[in-house]
């Protein structure tokens, strides 16, 4: 037989194709993702049945079209409850283990989630150099639901396998086989492998299914016996259950049931734990998060534009920004020369970039010679006649409009005709800085975050005259960086820093009112999971950067109701750059914030001069007022066209501010709430309520159902 097999009138998802000696190939083709959604399964298994029912069939090989195995169950299934009809991952793989058939996974590129579950349920599996298998599903704030839990501890220990379960990561195809995971690596063609494979084995080949062994703990010179002491570490390093450990802790309990159960009722165990996942909120939010992030390079309304060749790039100033972000080019093969006319600052940056390629190698990630051609491909130079060939420059001086402006008029005259203009501004106006130029329409903000060669976060500011074709090279280049990276308008503070300054003022509110900062840092960190308070937060980024803000836009902090951040700002409290912030950092390691009874004082005096009189706040409220301080502005931002997506400003928080994922982001975490809760506390803490949130809360709907026409409404 040969074909499609499809039910009539639905689209083949699947090709088969029979070579001699009764080998059936059956490619899943499912573009973009080859997942394996319940439309697929269905044609799967009805393939499944036709060649088990078929005795001149032998041997099946499953393989994936377009260079890819399959990347797993389809997550746009996961909203919608399967009937006792639908077919899954899980129905295919029940197929192939009452097969009497012998299976091959041909893996070219990857398998991932339910696609290597699907392979480990083969008897061999052959890979490619470029294959990569990995169980990523606690991503989504899932455990792998197709046998995965049982299968793969069986395979290569209960130890080893929790281990890549827990992280989610991909291991490369060498290490598979080191690992027996692979039985083959080859070079070609993997279904020419596969059929050869079985040719050699013969009719007779050993059934090698996973189901049929026990599980190992894989711990040296510990048996069974350790097994309760094994589970019980693990659970101890993950995150709690209610702060990002929902799915971790069941992850632990599926594969102990690997090691404590028969395989049946093991597989039970993990169907159940999955179940209770897959519709949970923390998972719902982690789904949202990965469509969100996939939608970022999607700008509706641009029209096409190629994208312009960046082979060579120039940075201007190599203070803590400039640095960091000529690094990011390095890392991403793009040379950069850094101009800096401050010698001494040409020595520190030197120290950061060969201090921090030297890290790298140390901790085994770049070898010495890698380290020495990175190094090589920043250059450091004081005259801007350097940068007349490169296609970018990205400015990286102080945050004064006056210095940006010189900048930009020097760098016109330099600078080839199409090459970009970029500004790293935190909260300046990129037009004016354009208009400088003969190019506004070559000039785009790039905000990168620090340490920008770590933090994965990219804002990039479309100004009123970024041409198309500008934006466009802007996004590719944000993915040849590594970057997530969030377009925005051109307003001040941008998406991040604009919603940072609303939580910025309730959090001094809040201490204003007697709250001390580690109670509310506590509360922000340990209980709604954020990476870090908004007090250490302030510490680490500079009290005087925000006492510089309150200068030039008053309004930015909102109403100022003391003197507390000019007395910091005098008295050098300014964070961890100077020991004493919020917090004095007078421990060993200088970083770890201690709380300060003369910090209290001064807020206390500060507080009392200004007739506020301290008030008993609940944590939840602490968590109340800043959380929705993010989600009114982020809605007034939506409604300015500012951010094009709730689900953008979600990406912005959650990798540029450390808001915690599973509550996928301000916007999500406000439908998760319902938007008409968070309008009414909204009122009742006397802030205008954005118009926006407003008319969503009447109309009973959600912030992620946001459509402009409805805003416009
Ligand atoms: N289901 C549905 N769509 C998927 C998908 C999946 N499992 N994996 C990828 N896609 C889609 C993406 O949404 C994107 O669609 P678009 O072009 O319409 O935006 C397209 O495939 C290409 O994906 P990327 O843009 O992410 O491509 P990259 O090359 O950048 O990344 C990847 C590839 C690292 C494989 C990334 O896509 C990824 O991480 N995918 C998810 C893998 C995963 O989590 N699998 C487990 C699923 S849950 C599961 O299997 C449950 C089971 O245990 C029962
Ligand atoms: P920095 O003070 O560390 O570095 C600025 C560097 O620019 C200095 O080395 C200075 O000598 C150099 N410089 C000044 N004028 C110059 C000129 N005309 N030509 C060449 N070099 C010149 O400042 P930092 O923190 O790196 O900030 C730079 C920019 O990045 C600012 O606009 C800031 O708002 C923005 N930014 C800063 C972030 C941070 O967390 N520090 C985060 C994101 C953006």
């Amino acid at each position: 037989m040969s074909g499609n097999v499809h039910p009539a009138g639905a689209a083949p998802l699947i090709a088969t194709a029979d070579r001699p000696g009764g080998i059936r190939v059956i490619t899943l083709d499912n573009p973009p993702a080859n997942a394996i959604s319940y439309a697929l399964s269905a044609q799967l298994v009805t393939a499944l049945e036709a060649a088990n029912a078929d005795p001149a069939i032998r041997a099946i090989v499953f393989t994936g079209a377009g260079g890819r195995f399959s990347f797993g169950a389809d997550i746009n299934d996961f909203a919608t409850e399967p009937t006792p009809e639908t077919k899954t991952a899980r129905d295919v793989i029940a197929a192939v283990e009452r097969s009497a058939k012998t299976f091959v996974a041909a893996i070219e590129g990857n398998a991932l989630g339910g696609g290597f579950e699907l392979a480990l349920a083969c008897d061999y599996r052959i890979g490619s150099q470029k294959t990569k298998l990995g169980l990523p599903e606690i991503k989504l704030g899932l455990l792998p639901g197709a046998g995965g839990t049982q299968r793969l501890p069986r395979l290569i220990g209960a130890q080893d396998a929790l281990q890549l379960m827990l992280k989610g990561d991909t291991i490369a195809a060498e290490e598979a086989r080191n690992k027996g995971i692979l039985d083959e690596v080859v070079a070609g063609d993997v279904v020419a492998a596969a059929v050869a494979l079985i040719e050699r084995v013969g009719a007779a080949a050993p059934k090698r299914r996973l189901s049929a062994r026990t599980t190992e703990l894989g711990v040296k010179g510990m048996g069974l016996f350790a097994v309760p002491f094994v589970v019980a570490q693990a659970h101890k390093m993950v995150p709690p259950e209610s702060n990002g450990g929902f799915a971790a802790h069941k992850l632990i309990d599926a594969v102990e049931a690997s090691l404590e159960l028969d395989f049946a009722h093991g597989l039970a165990r993990e169907f159940r734990l999955f179940d209770e996942l897959v519709r949970s909120a923390p998972s719902a939010a982690l789904q949202h998060v990965f469509f969100a992030e996939r939608q970022l390079g999607k700008i509706p309304d641009l029209p096409a534009a190629e994208p312009q060749e960046i082979t060579t790039a120039g940075v201007i100033g190599a203070g803590t920004m400039g640095t960091g972000i000529a690094i990011t080019f390095a890392n991403a093969g793009i040379p950069v020369i850094l101009i800096e006319p401050a010698d001494e600052q040409i020595e520190r940056s030197k120290q950061m970039v060969f201090g921090m390629f030297a890290h790298q190698v140390q901790r085994g990630r770049l070898t010495q010679e890698e380290a020495w051609k990175l190094g090589q491909s920043i250059s450091w130079e004081t005259d801007y006649g350097e940068l007349a060939g490169v296609d970018i420059v990205v400015e990286a001086v102080f945050e004064n409009m006056d210095v940006k402006k010189q900048v930009f008029s020097r760098l016109d005259a330099i600078c080839k005709p199409q090459a970009i203009l970029a500004s790293n501004t935190s909260t300046l106006d990129i037009d004016e800085m354009a208009a400088v130029t003969r190019r506004p329409d070559r000039f785009v903000g790039l905000h990168f975050f620090a340490p920008a060669n770590i933090m994965k976060l990219l804002e990039i500011v479309r100004g009123a005259h970024t041409s198309p074709q500008t934006l466009t090279t802007a996004v590719k280049l944000g993915k040849t960086l590594r970057k997530v990276a969030v377009v925005s308008a051109n307003a001040f503070g941008f998406i991040g820093n604009r919603m940072f300054f609303d939580y910025a003022r309730e959090a001094m509110y809040l201490l204003e009112e007697g709250i001390p900062p580690e109670r509310i840092d506590r509360v922000m960190k340990q209980q709604f999971g954020f990476a870090m308070g908004p007090f250490a937060t302030f510490d680490l980024s500079g009290v005087d950067v925000f006492w510089h803000i309150q200068q030039e836009r008053v309004e930015a902090l909102g109403e100022k109701r003391t003197n507390i951040i000019d007395r910091m700002y005098a008295a050098k409290r300014w964070g961890q750059k100077t020991g004493l912030g919020f917090y004095k950092y007078d421990g060993p390691s200088k970083r770890e914030p201690v709380p300060d009874p003369d910090l209290i004082a001064l807020v206390a005096e500060e507080a009392a001069a200004a007739g506020l009189k301290p008030r008993s706040v609940s944590d939840n409220e602490i968590i109340e007022r800043l959380a929705y301080a993010l989600v009114n502005v982020g809605a007034d931002l939506l409604d300015k066209e500012i951010a094009l997506r709730p689900g953008d400003e979600d990406i912005v928080y959650i990798y540029g501010y450390g808001f915690p994922p599973h509550h996928g982001g301000p916007m999500w975490y406000a439908d998760e709430v319902g938007v008409a809760t968070v309008a009414g506390k909204i009122k009742a803490f006397g802030w205008p309520v954005s118009p926006l949130l407003e008319r969503i809360a009447q109309s009973g709907g959600t912030i992620a159902g946001y459509k402009k026409e409805f805003a416009h409404a």
